[in-house]
């Protein structure tokens, strides 16, 4: 199985048994390296909440791959409206697909969908991370979000192969939080994500990786530039 990084929390898992997108920003992501011309055919569409840098080319993506995008309830009937085909799901939630199970999980955040004249907020439901397992193993995207005590308990339940977790502060958790999420998830590697791309979330990644090999030895730090891929 191989994750690619498409740059910001943009993520391709392309698998044996499928190819699935998480929040695909790619239109007016300065970071992105693909855009959304390059997906001609997806198994699955998953978007963790209703900011544009995550739902992103998500509705135009369905429509040409004819792939569900795979959301809480509200954000998949606000998809559903606008002609994607969806599959709702909730928090604590799981569903087998095809491709594999999926899970949704809390995330400390907002999920408000702008109206395309910028002047009203709708509601999107609240907002989450996905709990992946393709061919046995457990990824976990944690979405938007700031540190919560709980991924002590998702940690214990999961054996997490691979956790990409934002650094980026300001909006989600920042450099040291995202290495105490790291202590309390455990997983095997993790992929700083949801930063750098705008300058109010630049952040140090090097530092990320030190912090995070002097803490939690056990899991390994793997930061990816925009269009690397790694194999899990
Ligand atoms: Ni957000
Ligand atoms: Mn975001």
């Amino acid at each position: 199985m191989r994750i690619h990084f498409h740059g910001h929390a943009c993520f391709e898992i392309v698998g044996e048994a499928g190819r699935i997108l998480i929040d695909p920003f790619l239109t007016g992501n300065p970071r992105a390296t693909a855009k959304p011309g390059d997906f001609l055919q997806l198994d699955a569409i998953l978007v963790t909440h209703g900011h544009n840098d995550h739902l992103g080319d998500a509705i135009y993506l369905s429509k040409q791959t004819e792939a569900s995008i795979i959301a809480v309830y509200e954000l998949a009937m606000y998809c559903q409206n606008q002609g994607a085909k969806t599959h709702a799901m909730h928090i604590g939630g799981k569903h087998q697909f095809p491709f594999g199970w999926v899970k949704l999980t809390q995330a400390l955040h907002g999920s408000g969908i702008e109206s395309s004249d910028g002047k009203t907020m709708i509601y999107g439901g609240p907002p989450c991370g996905f709990l992946l397992q393709m061919e046995g193993k457990w990824l976990y995207h944690a979405g938007d979000t700031g540190l919560f005590g709980d991924m002590e308990l998702i940690g214990r339940r999961y054996p997490i192969e691979v956790a990409m977790l934002p650094i980026g502060d300001n909006y989600v958790m920042g450099v040291e939080e995202a290495v105490h999420a790291s202590q309390l998830l455990r997983p095997k590697v993790v992929i700083p994500m949801h930063y750098d791309t705008f300058p109010v979330i630049a952040q140090d990644v090097g530092e990320f990786l030190h912090l995070l090999q002097r803490r939690v030895p056990e899991s390994q730090g793997k930061a990816l530039r925009p269009g690397e891929a790694f194999e899990v």
